[in-house]
């Protein structure tokens, strides 16, 4: 009896056992039947070339990391900690201008276009920079500044005294008489300059007026002289020469104004605007008809991309690229890819829209617009390209709403092409205060006064990167920093997030990770309002992966019915999700409908389309 008792446990135990793998098998065959044939390895998809699907990260050099305790920003400090970016993710990083520079504009005004700034170190210090960085597998992009020179430049003194070969370097122009006052002299034209006032200057020495887009002390480029055309080639083969991967292009919508002789020999007044809420000489007085956007800029831009192209078939190695920088309408800014007479532009130009077309009032619709915007107007097989702030804009949080970081780093990572992250967006950074008395931004100082300048200044997006809750953020061990420390790096800094279980730097992380699948580099893509305050974005693979991001945008919770969200089929499981959301990585999300808090952001990865 005991025996049989003994006998039949165990074969209980046995036909148990063998039930439940039985039980398994045909679940898992039920399901995988269920789900359509299961695709073990990704479909075959063409390889990416290592710009189209990176990750970019904008260093701003002076706020980075200071080496020598001089509270500015160098080289040295930024090959230092290289590892940021490996551990983060990125692939490739751009750098505000290193080059020998006046500093008027922070380095936009260059004196020296084959030197380094000394403040930042020297030559051996860029190429110990480029060298560790290719050796940690990351690609190093310069900012090259062909609108303009530094009035300390070489070109520019040779050119004021006429000297041989420089004379038309620069936009000259004779001063027009004042028919009121005969002893007067007057600017050629009413242009405006980006800081505010009129965009000529005169030159006591020359006695002539040159053209300033940026600063006084940004004279323009003559692009109509082919010696300054050349120039620029030479520039860009000295820097690829040394070993960088490319440049991003700066403001390019001004390279040229019109041309006198189309003009009777004259400079054309821009038209006014009318716009009562502007006062002579500022900015949005006039629209820059002669002076922004001109055809003849994109052939600057077709010749540059004809030499990075003709640079890599030369000599061989990993494409070399340029990334377009310039504000303008969406028409113009699609021609900088190229036009339809098959002239190849940069590889793609920044996409600025999260900054200009988005704010925290937008609503989710406001951001499906947005969005597919760009995707819209891109031309066939163009890469497109994300990013949510920059060295010329408030931070994002601050321009959005600090529950927002983690949803906008997702769209950011999960949007097909290329994301873009401004230094310090990876942990969040929000704007810092800077006081009038501290305030070192040209724009602000030119632009505003002490009641006005914070409409204007992009120094409370540029100061100092939080390594760290220590003194001056671990940035500098020096007494004073070139701008001050934001007051909330103890709360908001680098070290911090790598210890919390939960943070803006962790979920940087894993959205970087899940980005590398082949899904989000090759995947399809649809974007929508689920109401005013929700947005999803479905990126998938037929047949092999599907994910999700919903995201509330809006101040308020949203209940939304996860049946409208396009090929989200549940059970899902969260992959991310913002760090104040409920949900965890490892949740299974089935209801029919979701409550999203204000901000919440959640990634799923759901069952393939079939
Ligand atoms: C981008 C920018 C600014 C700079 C200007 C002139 O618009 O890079 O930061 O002041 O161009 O170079
Ligand atoms: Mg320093
Ligand atoms: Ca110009």
């Amino acid at each position: 009896m005991l025996h049989s008792m003994k006998a039949f446990g165990i074969t209980a135990i046995v036909v148990l056992g063998l039930g439940l793998i039985a039980g398994v098998i045909t679940w898992a065959v039920l399901a995988t039947g269920d789900r359509g044939p299961p695709a073990p390895t990704p479909p075959d998809l063409i390889d990416l070339d290592w710009w189209q699907h990176c990750v970019l990260y904008q260093i701003y050099p002076r706020s980075f990391k200071d080496s020598d305790g001089d509270g500015i920003g160098d080289l040295k400090g930024i090959t230092e900690h290289l590892e940021h970016f490996v551990a983060a993710g990125v692939d490739a990083v751009w750098m505000s201008p290193i080059f020998e520079s006046p500093m008027v504009d922070f380095g936009y005004d260059i004196s020296n276009f084959y030197e380094i700034h000394y403040e930042y170190g020297t030559m051996e210090d860029f190429e110990n920079l480029l060298e560790k960085a290719h050796q940690l597998g990351l690609k190093v992009l310069l900012d090259f500044v062909p609108n303009h020179a530094s009035n300390e430049s070489e070109y520019f003194i040779k050119s004021e005294a006429r000297e041989p070969g420089y004379e038309d370097f620069f936009v000259w122009a004779d001063a027009l008489p004042d028919p009121d006052n005969d002893t007067n002299r007057l600017p050629p034209s009413n242009w405006i300059s980006q800081f505010a006032g009129s965009a000529w200057e005169w030159s006591t020495k020359r006695q002539q007026y040159y053209l300033h887009q940026f600063a006084i002390e940004q004279p323009d480029f003559n692009f109509r002289n082919p010696d300054v055309q050349k120039e620029m080639i030479n520039i860009m083969n000295f820097w690829l020469d040394k070993g960088a991967d490319g440049f991003r292009v700066d403001a390019l919508p001004y390279l040229m104004e019109a041309d006198p002789a189309d003009h009777g020999g004259g400079y054309p007044d821009d038209p006014l605007s009318g716009r009562a809420e502007f006062q002579p000489g500022q900015l949005g007085y006039n629209v820059p008809l002669y002076t922004k956007d001109l055809l003849e800029l994109y052939d600057r831009v077709h010749e540059w991309r004809g030499f990075v192209d003709s640079y890599l078939q030369a000599n061989g190695g990993d494409t070399r690229v340029i990334f377009s920088e310039g504000y303008a309408n969406i028409s113009m800014t699609m021609l900088y890819y190229g036009n339809e007479d098959g002239d190849i532009g940069a590889h793609f130009p920044f996409n600025f829209d999260f900054i200009s077309d988005l704010s925290n009032t937008s609503t989710a619709r406001d951001f499906g617009y947005t969005i597919l915007k760009w995707l819209t107007y891109m031309p066939h097989g163009a890469v497109p390209n994300w990013q949510t702030g920059n060295h010329d804009n408030n931070r994002a949080p601050s321009r959005f709403r600090v529950n927002m970081v983690d949803g906008l780093t997702s769209l950011n990572m999960l949007l097909p092409g290329v994301a873009v992250t401004y230094q310090g967006e990876e942990i969040g950074m929000r704007d810092g205060f800077v006081s009038w008395e501290d305030t070192r931004d040209v724009e602000a100082l030119r632009r505003g006064d002490n009641e006005t300048y914070l409409l204007y200044s992009r120094d409370p997006c540029r100061t100092p990167y939080h390594w760290d809750n220590s003194t001056n953020a671990g940035f500098s061990t020096g007494n004073e920093t070139w701008l001050p420390i934001a007051e909330d790096y103890v709360e908001i800094n680098l070290a911090k997030q790598k210890e919390d279980a939960r943070s803006h730097f962790k979920v940087y992380q894993a959205l970087v990770k899940l980005r590398k699948e082949k899904t989000l580099s090759h995947g399809e893509y649809s974007v929508r309002a689920l109401s005013n305050r929700t947005l999803f974005l479905v990126r998938y693979l037929r047949t092999f992966d599907t994910i999700v991001l919903l995201f509330n945008v809006s101040e308020l919770s949203d209940t939304v019915v996860l049946s409208r969200v396009l090929h989200l089929e549940l059970p899902a499981t969260v992959v991310v999700s913002s760090i104040h959301s409920t949900r965890v990585a490892g949740d299974t999300i089935e209801g029919e409908t979701l409550t999203l808090a204000p901000g919440e952001a959640i990634v799923l990865r759901a069952k393939p389309v079939s």
